[in-house]
């Protein structure tokens, strides 16, 4: 299994291309399920998500191309599957979205029921029940998700989510836009992922109002076409870098990228003492050589400060002047880098949901081991900071969200690399 191996204490600097949104091109490469034609997607990042969901794809009979530059032609026309099996969807939570797609275009789906994950949880009680409210017959037997619908075309439903989640918005917005009549979803997710799979439909032909809002209006259509679509770029793979770039007192500018859909976090790197510069597609954030300061921090749905760069953050406290409080309110148990942190030197006490985080002057290097995604990339940037070695287990969690990542980190100066 590979590991990182990072030598600490390089101040960050440089230029980094961000690569296109694992979190848009994952509902977004489902969401050709649901078109009469080929579909073209470009800038979608290289990573084992990806793979995934092309496999998946592939297993359900769509033919698929793999160009240049990232490009993905998937033609669904093919598709004679209907079946998400365990072996795909228990290495991603997210085949989850390949129900609404399915149930939506051929009238029935099944997809293994994912399990829960090192972060908590994590139900799909709302996609299931909204399905059932657009008229699918679903059960949930022997470990899967079977989903029927009669007569074959789902209706539109007026759909209230409990809770602000981001891929049940997704998976009922693609059932909704082949739906007879109009569908409402209020307290839908309003993350930049949802507008830009929101937009993908919009191009292949889908009558969706009220994009970026919490109230989505679809009025479901007869077909969808083909469509050429370009993912937009990873705004959790931005912050990743910038907080990189805050924590090793460097000079980092993140190429490719959007500020606009990164505010709160850009926000919180302000207070905490960087100099950030924006421009259409890029953002410079310097330190000036200062050490940061520390910042409180709430997770929220979008567009308060996103979970998914909560672990990043604890980081930057754990090393700043002063000491802050990060509350986790999206996901129960999503401090598991703390304790590899806490073995790293740092001070936080956890409380419930609760973090404080008192800074240190500096980290030691050690052996730490990745538990999820985002928490993995915590411990790389622990690493860059921490005096001596520092090796990183378990990494295959970042390979599913991070593209290259020792390249990127290597080209602004950082001393990691990968090993066996
Ligand atoms: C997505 C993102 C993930 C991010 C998260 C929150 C993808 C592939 N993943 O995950 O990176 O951290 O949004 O921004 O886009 N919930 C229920 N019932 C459900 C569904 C969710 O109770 O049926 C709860 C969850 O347990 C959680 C909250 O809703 O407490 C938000 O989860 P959700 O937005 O659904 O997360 P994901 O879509 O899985």
């Amino acid at each position: 299994m590979d590991k990182l191996l990072i030598t600490g204490g390089q101040a960050l600097s440089g230029n980094v291309a961000i690569s296109g949104a694992k979190n848009a091109a994952l509902p977004i490469l489902f969401s050709t399920l649901l078109a009469d034609d080929i579909v073209t997607l470009t800038n979608i990042p290289h990573l084992n998500d990806v793979t995934t969901t092309i496999a998946l794809l592939g297993r359900l009979g769509a033919d698929i191309t793999l160009g240049d530059n990232m490009t993905v032609e998937v033609d669904p026309r093919s598709v004679n599957e209907h079946v998400a099996p365990y072996e795909l969807v228990r290495t991603m939570r997210a085949s989850i979205l390949a129900l609404g797609p399915l149930v939506a275009k051929h009238g029935k789906g099944q997809v293994s029921l994912p399990g829960g994950c090192a972060i908590g949880a994590r139900p799909v009680n709302l996609h299931i029940h909204g399905l059932e409210l657009m008229g699918a017959d679903i059960v949930v037997e022997h470990g899967y998700i079977k989903a029927d619908v009669p007569g074959g075309r789902l209706k539109g439903a007026h759909i209230l989510m409990d809770t602000v989640s981001v891929t049940g918005t997704e998976n009922l917005l693609m059932a909704a836009t082949l739906a007879d009549g109009r569908t409402v979803i209020e307290n839908a997710a309003r993350e930049p992922e949802v507008v830009d799979l929101a937009n993908c439909l919009i191009a292949m032909g889908a009558k969706i109002q009220g994009v970026g809002t919490s109230k989505l209006v679809i009025d479901g259509v007869e077909r969808l076409s083909g469509v050429n679509y370009r993912v937009q770029p990873d705004r959790i793979e931005t912050g990743t870098f910038l907080v990189a770039a805050a924590v090793t007192r460097g000079s980092v500018t993140c190429t490719h990228t959007d500020p606009s859909l990164l505010e709160a976090v850009l926000v919180k790197l302000e207070e905490a003492g960087a100099v950030v510069e924006t421009g259409e597609d890029w953002i410079k954030l310097d330190m000036q050589g200062c050490r940061p300061k520390a910042v409180d921090v709430t997770t929220a749905p979008y567009p308060a400060f996103p979970t998914d760069m909560q672990a990043q953050f604890t980081v930057l406290n754990a090393v700043a002047q002063g000491a802050a409080r990060i509350k986790e309110t999206i996901f129960e148990n999503r401090f598991m880098h703390v304790p590899e942190l806490s073995r790293m030197g740092a001070d936080i006490s956890l409380d419930g949901n609760n973090a404080l985080v008192r800074g240190v002057e500096t980290l030691s290097g050690a052996e730490v081991m990745a538990t999820d995604l985002r928490a993995s990339a915590s411990l790389v940037i622990a690493g860059l900071v921490a005096g001596g070695e520092t090796l990183v287990d378990r990494i295959y969690h970042i390979d599913r969200g991070y593209e290259c990542i020792e390249d990127k980190f290597s080209m602004l100066g950082a001393n990691i690399r990968r090993v066996k």
